[in-house]
């Protein structure tokens, strides 16, 4: 493989400062992409087209830049830890119109915290809810393929990450279910990705339901990642907030992160929250009174309008439509084509993808990012080194273009 790998975490890290744990898990994604097509040059006389970060590029609501002048006062205020009235209703209200709740479910100062993007939050949560080192090594759970601030969060706070893989076999999710007895009980923290990046799939009611009993029976917290919640094909996915208020205990055991990088294309707002278990958002904020990160004013106050407005979504979810219809109208299914449920992203089963990206690069120009530099493991044993994730964040154009490239490099 080019680039830096993963390497076996180390058992024993209780010596090692936090940038050497996190230097076990070798260069992130887009480093080794770089490594792999450095000195490969990419096909003349074509247009680059970049498929491989998962960033969105629609136009964002144009009110973003009012409301954010509207409160330039505010750039002279430290903003609170908390966040505002303002910007904690919106989402109280956000979440109970998005996911059925009854009103007052979600209490705004109890159940919320803001985050500048979901990274922020789902690093942290690891180094809040992870206990130090003791006599048995507490666990942090995992999808293989993951998003790289799970990983760079479990290796961080001391824990040993358990890389569950979320493959065809396994319905592209984690089957948390059949880990043994004595990884979960060291389990402190487990991540799931709903909607998946990068698989596209979303875990259904039953699944939610199933692994937040287990978060209650083994005593670990449930972070739920759901910053795609709202990009979506044909049905909106359950949320695990949901799915609590169908069951009884509250909100007990489970976070969950939502962002409006993708939902609102603002990725470089920085402005998402966490919301869920009353326990685990105060031990969140306490955390957080002692270290940097706090949502400036105008940007709560622009995001609060953001969650209040649907509208917006409804035309980004239109356009990643059109997408996909033109990547099933170039790929049918080639590379095990599946139109994702929820994500902007295709999973294409390549074989080797590694070797389909430099050959994309080389000759169609286009980046796209392989499999394998999102997953854990060397080799075959990398439940990622097969595929690549393409990325449709490009306008219509665009995408039409890199598919009609995909069809007519790749055999
Ligand atoms: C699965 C997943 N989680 C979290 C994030 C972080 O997004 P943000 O910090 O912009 O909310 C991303 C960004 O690409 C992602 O793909």
């Amino acid at each position: 493989m080019t680039g830096a790998g993963p390497r076996p975490v180390p058992t024993h890290t209780a010596n090692a400062t936090l940038n050497q744990r996190l230097a076990a898990l070798g260069d992130g994604p887009f480093r080794r992409l770089d490594l792999l097509l450095a000195g490969v040059t990419p096909a003349p006389n074509r247009k680059v087209l970049d498929f491989a970060l998962g960033e969105p590029r629609h136009p964002f609501p144009a009110s973003v830049a009012r409301l954010i002048q509207d409160r330039q006062a505010d750039w002279g205020r430290y903003p609170p830890m908390k966040g505002t009235a303002e910007f904690l209703s919106a989402v109280a209200s956000w979440l109970e119109r998005r996911y059925r709740l009854i009103p007052g479910t979600v209490n705004p100062t109890t159940n919320v915290a803001p985050i500048a993007g979901s990274r922020e939050g789902l690093f942290l949560i690891a180094q809040v809810v992870v206990p130090a080192q003791s006599e048995h090594r507490p666990v942090v759970l995992l999808p293989n393929p993951y998003y790289v601030a799970y990983a760079g969060a479990a290796v961080g706070s001391g824990g040993e990450p358990v890389f569950v893989p979320a493959t065809a076999e396994s319905g592209h999710l984690p089957d948390y279910f059949s880990l043994p007895r004595e990884v979960l009980e060291r389990t402190a923290l487990c991540y799931l990705c709903s909607p998946a990046n990068p698989q596209g799939v979303f875990a259904d009611a039953s699944y939610l339901r199933r692994l937040i009993a287990l978060a209650r029976e083994y005593g670990f917290i449930l972070a739920v990642d759901e910053c795609y919640a709202e990009i979506y094909d044909r049905h909106a996915p359950i949320g695990a907030l949901e799915v609590c208020a169908q069951e009884s205990g509250g909100f007990d055991n489970v976070l969950v992160f939502h962002s409006l990088s993708k939902r609102s294309s603002v990725p470089g707002l920085r402005s998402g929250f966490v919301a869920g278990d009353p326990r685990a958002i105060a031990e969140f904020l306490r955390f957080r009174a002692y270290s940097a990160p706090t949502v400036p004013l105008p940007v709560l106050a622009a995001s609060a309008a953001l969650w209040d407005d649907d509208r917006h979504v409804v035309e980004t979810r239109d356009s990643y439509r059109a997408k996909f219809d033109q990547a099933e109208r170039a790929l049918g299914n080639r590379f095990g084509f599946r139109r994702p449920d929820g994500t902007f992203f295709l999973w294409l089963n390549v074989r080797n993808g590694e070797a389909a990206a430099r050959q994309l690069w080389a000759d169609a120009a286009l980046r796209v990012m392989p499999g394998a530099y999102l997953g854990y493991g060397e080799g075959p044993d990398n439940p990622g080194a097969p595929y690549v994730r393409v990325a449709l964040v490009d306008d219509l154009a665009a995408t039409a273009d890199a598919v009609a490239r995909i069809a007519a490099t790749l055999s």
